[in-house]
Parts: C-alpha cells; structure tokens; sequence
C-alpha cells in the first residue's frame, strides 16, 4: 500500500489512540451528564474518531454528520468551506458537539461551527484527536483534544493522503522523498 516514494514513520500507537479516547470519553461523560448531546463529525476524517469515541461514552446521545471541502492549495485549507453534505437533522436547541480527526489552519472547523451557531444550536463544543497549535491561521476555541502535534503531515485513522492511509489504525507521520 505505501508507494515506493512514501514512507510511514509512528506517531501515535493504536493503544495510545484508544488509552486517550476513552479519557476523553470519560470527561464528556462528567460534563454532559443528564443531557441529550448530538455529536456531529466532520467526514470523511471525523467519522472514525467519532465512531470510536460515541462507543466509551455512556450518555443518551444522538450522531449525525457533515462533509465540508475547502478550497485552497491542495495541503492547505482556505476560508472557503463549502458543504457537500448536510446535516439529516436540525441542530435547533441542542447541545453539539463537532468532532474532528484533525485542526490545522482552523478554516474548516470555524466554518462549521459559525454555520451551526447560525442555526441556533444550543451550546456547541469542538472535539478534536490531533491539534497542530503551530498552523492556525483563524481563532478556534477547542474544548477537548486529544494531542498536540507538531508541524508534520500525519496519516492514519481516518486521516487521509489523496484519499489513502485512512485504514491505518494508527497514526503516522508520511514522509515523502
Ligand atoms: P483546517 O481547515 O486547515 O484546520 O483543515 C483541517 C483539515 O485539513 C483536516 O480535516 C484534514 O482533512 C486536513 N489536514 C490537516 N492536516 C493534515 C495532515 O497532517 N494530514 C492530512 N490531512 C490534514
Ligand atoms: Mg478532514
């Protein structure tokens, strides 16, 4: 599957990814105790975190999911976020919480997150696996992250390269020489 020109180095191990899930699970667990909250993932990326993430949480809960694209450079996000597919259900009244394999520029997920504020979500969180702090272009307030990761390009777990390496159950840095 790695192309000859690729290659993978470890970032993050399938048992760290699972170790700190399940102590975010946990805190949102505590924090949104005796609420009804819709988790909303932005695919394709966010689906996998999410669907792990939902499973260690024990609260009444909904999901539901969003797919953006934003046009830029192809390894760079621009302001301009456009949805290629919305939402099957209103956010009106309801505790959202948006959740997303990766922050970078913040482009994305502040787009997401004005559009969901718009439609008067009733209080809206943002939970992310990895944060690249050095990248952001644009103020995003994160409520739960899972790592901080320096300026590299990672693959792996539902984070993708050309549409490859979102099989990984881990998390890699692609090297490409
Ligand atoms: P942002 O709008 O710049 O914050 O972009 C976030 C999106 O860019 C993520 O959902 C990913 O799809 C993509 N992205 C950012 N960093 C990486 C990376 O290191 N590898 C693969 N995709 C990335
Ligand atoms: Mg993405």
């Amino acid at each position: 599957m790695v192309k000859k020109e690729e290659k993978l180095e470890l970032l993050i191990s399938e048992n760290k990814l699972k170790k700190r899930i399940k102590e975010i699970a946990d805190e949102i667990s505590k924090d949104y105790e005796g609420k009804k909250p819709v988790f909303i993932s932005i695919l394709k990326g966010g689906g996998f975190f999410l669907a792990d993430l939902v499973r260690e949480i024990k609260l009444d809960l909904t999901v539901d999911y969003i797919a953006a694209s934003s046009y830029g450079s192809n390894t760079e996000s621009s302001g301009n976020v456009h949805i290629l597919k919305d939402l099957s259900a209103p956010v009106e009244g309801k505790d959202v919480i948006i959740v997303e394999d990766i922050i970078d520029t913040g482009y994305t997920l502040k787009a997401i997150y004005d559009i969901l504020k718009t439609r008067k979500a009733k209080s809206i969180k943002i939970c992310v696996l990895l944060d690249k702090p050095e990248r952001r272009k644009v103020k995003v307030a994160v409520d739960y992250v899972g790592f901080k990761i320096p300026d590299l390009f990672v693959v792996g777990y539902g984070i993708d390269y050309a549409e490859r390496y979102r099989n990984l159950p881990y998390i890699a840095v692609l090297k490409s020489h």
